[in-house]
C-alpha cells in the first residue's frame, strides 16, 4: 500500500488537476522492479510487464526505461508497446480468442506469440513457416485471490490442458514451427509462494519436453501486493532464491542456460497508484453514515468486480473522530467503495484517498452513464508532477459517438 507522495501533495495535485484524478508515483514502481530483479538470480531475467494493469503510455515508457519488456493481449498494446521504444524482441503476445489478424499484426513485427489454441498453431505453420512461438499450458491449481482471479484451474479457457501433452508434442513435431518457450500464468493475487512452487513444477516438466529448442520458460504474473493494512504479500526475496535454484538445476540438468521471464502487472503498479475523490454528500441516518462520492466504477471497478478491499484515506479529516461509515459511488446502481469501513469522519467536500489504484484502475474504467473518465498525474522521483493524460470531456465522448455512426 505504500507510496512515497504525501497526503499534502496529493491534494495540492487534486487541487490543480481537479477531481476525480489519478495519481501515480514514479519512485514506487521503480523500486517494485528493482525488488524483482534483486529477487531472481539467474544468469538471464526478463521482466515483462503485463501492460494490461496500466497501459497509459508515460507508465510505458518509464517501465521500459528500467529495463523492462511488455507482455501485451490485443493489438492495441503492442501498438502502445512498440511506441514505448520497447524492442519486439522483448515484447510478448498473450491473448485469448482473438481473430487471426491479431497475431498476424505480431508476427509481422517480430513479437514472441505465446499460443494456447490448436487452429492458431496450425495457421502460423501455414503462413510463417519456421516461426519461433511459445506454448501457454494451464496447469490446473487452483490459486489466486478472487474466484474470477483464477485462471489456471482446471476448466479455465486459457492455455493447453496436461492431458493433452502427448498429442500437441506428437502434433508440434510435425509442424515446422520451432517451441522456443513454454508459458503458464496461474492467476491475480497468489500470496502462497507453495502454488507457484507446484505449478512451475509442472511447468518445468513440460518444457523436458520440447529441451532442444527452448530458450525461455515463461512463469506469469500474479504476485500478491498486500491491498489491507494486515495483509501479507508475497516474500519477493525468499520466492525469488526458491525459483532461481530451481530454474538454476533445470538448466544445469538441459545443459544450457535459458531465460527465465516474469510477467508482473500488479506487483510494478498498483501501490504506485491513487484515486481521488470528492465527496458529494452525507446520508445521516439508518444503520451507518453513507459518504457519496463524485465517481464511481466507470472510474474504478475493482471493488464491485472482484469483491476487492481497498484501503481509503480521508485527506481532509485525517484525525477526525473514528466512525463506521459506508463509502457509495454516483453511479446509478450499486455502486459500492466500502461497507461498514471505520474512517475519520467523512463531510461533505472531503477529499477521499482510494489506495493501490494502479493496477486495473484506469485501464479498467469506461464511459457508463456518460461520464468522462478523470486526468492522470505522474510524480517523478526529483518530484515533478506532470499530467500524463487529461481528464476527458463530454465533448470526447460525443466526438466517438460521431465517429461510430459514420
Ligand atoms: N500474464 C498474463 C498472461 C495475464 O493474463 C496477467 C493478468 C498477468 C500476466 C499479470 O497478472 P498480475 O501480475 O497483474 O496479477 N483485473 C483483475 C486482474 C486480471 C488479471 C488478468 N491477467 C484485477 O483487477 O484484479
Amino acid at each position: 500500500m505504500t507510496s512515497t507522495v504525501s497526503h499534502a501533495i496529493l491534494l495540492q495535485l487534486g487541487e490543480q488537476y481537479g477531481l476525480p484524478l489519478y495519481i501515480y508515483d514514479a519512485a514506487t514502481i521503480i523500486r517494485q522492479i528493482g525488488r524483482l530483479k534483486r529477487a531472481f538470480t539467474v544468469p538471464h531475467l526478463e521482466i515483462r510487464y503485463a501492460c494490461k494493469a496500466l497501459t497509459t503510455q508515460a507508465v510505458l515508457d518509464l517501465i521500459y526505461l528500467e529495463g523492462c519488456g511488455m507482455d501485451t493481449v490485443s493489438q492495441g498494446e503492442m501498438f502502445m508497446a512498440l511506441r514505448a521504444g520497447v524492442p519486439s524482441s522483448q515484447i510478448s503476445f498473450t491473448p485469448s480468442g482473438v481473430m487471426l489478424s491479431e497475431y498476424m499484426y505480431a508476427l509481422e513485427r517480430g513479437i514472441h506469440v505465446h499460443v494456447d489454441q490448436w487452429h492458431v498453431l496450425e495457421w502460423i505453420d501455414r503462413h510463417y513457416p519456421g516461426a519461433s512461438v511459445t506454448l501457454r499450458f494451464n496447469p490446473g491449481i487452483e490459486a489466486g485471490g478472487h474466484s474470477k482471479l483464477q485462471v489456471g484451474r482446471d476448466g479455465s479457457k486459457f492455455g493447453f490442458q496436461a492431458q493433452d501433452l502427448d498429442v500437441l508434442k506428437a502434433f508440434t513435431d510435425n509442424l515446422s514451427l520451432r517451441i522456443s518457450g513454454v508459458h503458464m500464468h496461474l492467476g491475480s493475487d497468489i500470496g502462497s509462494s507453495g502454488h507457484f512452487d507446484e505449478a512451475y513444477s509442472i511447468l518445468l516438466d513440460i518444457a523436458m519436453r520440447w529441451k532442444d529448442t527452448l530458450q525461455h520458460v515463461d512463469v506469469g504474473g500474479g504476485f500478491k501486493i498486500p491491498y489491507h493494512p494486515d495483509d501479507h504479500a508475497l516474500d519477493m526475496d525468499s520466492f525469488g532464491e526458491s525459483v532461481s535454484q530451481r530454474f538454476r538445476a533445470f538448466c544445469a540438468g538441459i545443459g544450457r542456460d535459458v531465460t527465465l521471464i516474469l510477467e508482473p502487472g500488479k506487483y510494478l503498479v498498483s501501490e504506485a497508484g491513487h484515486i481521488l475523490m470528492e465527496v458529494s454528500g452525507v446520508r445521516g441516518g439508518g444503520e451507518r453514515p453513507m459518504a457519496f462520492v463524485a465517481s464511481g466504477f466507470n472510474h474504478f471497478v475493482r471493488p464491485m468486480n472482484y469483491d476487492a478491499y481497498h484501503h481509503i484515506l480521508n485527506l481532509s479529516n485525517p484525525t477526525g473522530a473514528i466512525v463506521r461509515q459506508d463509502v457509495v459511488g454516483y453511479l446509478c446502481e450499486t455502486d459500492t467503495f466500502a461497507t461498514d469501513r471505520m474512517l475519520p469522519e467523512i463531510r461533505q467536500g472531503d477529499v477521499l484517498c482510494l489506495m493501490n489504484a494502479g493496477a486495473y484502475g484506469y485501464s479498467m474504467a469506461s464511459n457508463y452513464n456518460a461520464r468522462p473518465r478523470p486526468a492522470e498525474v505522474m510524480v517523478y522521483p526529483d518530484g515533478r508532477a506532470v499530467l500524463i493524460r487529461r481528464a476527458e470531456t463530454m465533448d470526447d465522448l460525443l466526438q466517438t459517438d460521431m465517429l461510430m455512426n459514420t
